[in-house]
């Protein structure tokens, strides 16, 4: 599923919580929704295992990872919206590279870092300046 493939996502009925040991997450602004039964994702090989990073790899929903997940950048940036019950808690690594991230909030996380701990319901917000990549599902091409 990490090929970045146009597939789409299955359906999920929003009006409903996700049934026990499921782990529903949105990526907004998009309002891309999947779920799937905890701890049951195969590792993708980007930033921690079940981290967002990871959950948008195993799904081909783009979120930027210029470092490749190792909390090198700020690409993966995200704003933890819902679940911040259920996420690790940010490691010194972590928040040293969040405070050079252009619009930091209380909610920013990195989304290769947040790790996603129990079941429940996530909304991760991908901040406006990674919006394009979002609506394109790739990077933007670079011009030299
Ligand atoms: S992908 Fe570079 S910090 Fe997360």
């Amino acid at each position: 599923m990490s090929d970045h493939d146009s597939s789409p996502l299955p359906e999920i009925d929003l009006s409903k919580p996700p049934a026990e040991n499921m782990v529903r997450v949105t990526f907004e602004p998009e309002h891309k929704t999947v779920e799937f039964p905890f701890n049951s994702l195969p590792y993708d090989g980007h930033g921690q295992p079940m981290s967002f990073l990871d959950v948008a790899e195993n799904y081909g929903i783009f979120l930027d990872h210029a470092c490749g997940g190792v909390a090198a950048c700020t690409t993966c940036h995200i704003f933890l919206k819902q679940g911040a019950e259920g996420v690790s808690e940010p490691e010194d690594l972590e928040l040293d590279r969040l405070e050079l991230s252009p619009g930091l909030q209380l909610n920013s996380r990195l989304g290769c870092q947040c790790v996603i701990e129990k079941p429940g319901t996530y909304v991760a917000e991908i901040p406006s300046w990674n919006k394009n990549y979002v609506q394109e599902g790739k990077p933007a091409a670079i011009k030299k």
